[in-house]
């Protein structure tokens, strides 16, 4: 299956990684054998019909920050949408950064790729936060399969559980922490005592923030999340837009230290039930959802099953990239149907 990889950072960088250390048990496995035909970075793109060096690729990205140093086969200046457009392939990966304003230039990249007929894997944020349902209608429109199981959860699957193996229950409402990197902040802050902004540094330093980290510690991050399972898992057609968001900037180490001085924590939850909204809560040490670092946790309040909780790394480009994969693997055996 030929893909096209649009964005070289934190997370494509992961996937490039694990199908070139993983092809012969992909192959094997799920008779998937993936060729990246071509990456396309902020400069330029790498094209070649037979995969591009996936090794050469990932060392020239670590010696120069650039794919510019795979000689040949880079074209300075090629866009994503001259990719999209004209080089053959089945499967477009969507690995730009997460704009949550205007969704682009994912959004774009992503309607192009389906008016291309070809399948959509996105891992970016902002064209699901911004126009969900129009993607889906495209999507369809145009007989390809979208796929964004990495928006959500990093590498824990979120949206597939709550859709796939709680078919039969109803889901009344959904809550949880949506974001690895205000957890992690907020984790070092109440055991290490770690004030927020060295907290971020850090997140930052380790790839789990977003390129402009003001969209994690501002709530818009969790909002986006919380806006992407709603619509897939209780059929709204919500936008970033209908989220009442509130951030952990207004959070004190004052304000960690009294909740815990009642054993309870401060983490930063998205709601979706009676309205939407994401804000900063004390919850008890106890709860389900008093999970630390990058962790994320999600409870689904479901009919008859009760409350279901799932809990997994959200942040981390192997994490996420993993969900790239799975992705995949699914759009692979849709086509052996
Ligand atoms: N910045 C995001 C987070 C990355 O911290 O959760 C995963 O979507």
């Amino acid at each position: 299956m030929r893909l096209a990889l649009i964005g070289f950072g934190v997370v494509g960088q992961s996937f490039a990684e694990i199908v070139s250390a993983q092809s012969a048990e992909l192959s094997r496995t799920y008779g998937l054998r993936p060729r990246i035909v071509a990456i396309v970075d902020s400069k330029g793109a790498a094209v070649s019909p037979g995969g591009v060096d996936l090794p050469s690729a990932l060392r020239a990205k670590k010696d120069s920050r650039s794919l510019g140093g795979l000689g040949g086969v880079y074209r300075e200046g090629m866009s994503a949408i001259d990719v999209i457009r004209e080089v053959d392939c089945e499967v477009v990966v969507e690995a730009t950064p997460s704009d949550l304003t205007k969704g682009e230039p994912g959004l774009g990249h992503v309607r192009a790729a389906m008016k291309e007929a070809r399948h959509v894997i996105c891992v970016n944020k902002g064209p699901l936060a911004l126009a969900m349902p129009a993607l889906i209608e495209l999507a369809g429109h145009n007989g390809v399969i979208f796929k964004f199981s990495g928006t959500v959860g990093g590498g824990t699957p979120v949206l597939d559980l709550a859709k796939k193996c709680l078919e039969g229950c109803t889901i009344d409402s959904i809550r949880g922490i949506l974001n690895g990197t205000c957890n992690y902040i907020l984790t070092k802050m109440s055991s290490e005592g770690v004030d927020m902004k060295d907290a971020l540094s850090e997140a930052q330093r380790l790839g789990y923030a977003e390129a402009d980290p003001t969209a994690d510690v501002e709530g818009l991050d969790s909002a986006c999340k919380l806006v992407i399972t709603s619509n897939y898992v209780l059929g709204t057609s919500m936008s970033i837009r209908d989220v009442d968001v509130t951030g952990i900037t207004g959070v004190t180490m004052e304000d960690i230290s009294s909740a815990a001085s009642e054993d309870k924590a401060v983490k930063l939850i998205g709601h979706v039930g009676d309205g939407a909204r994401v804000a900063p809560e004390t919850i008890p040490l106890t709860h389900p959802l008093n999970v630390s670092g990058t962790f994320n946790a999600i409870t689904f309040d479901t009919d008859p099953a009760g409350e279901i909780t799932l809990v997994g790394k959200g942040a981390g480009g192997r994490e996420t990239a993993s969900s790239v994969l799975r992705d995949l693997i699914e759009i692979r055996q849709d086509f052996a149907k």
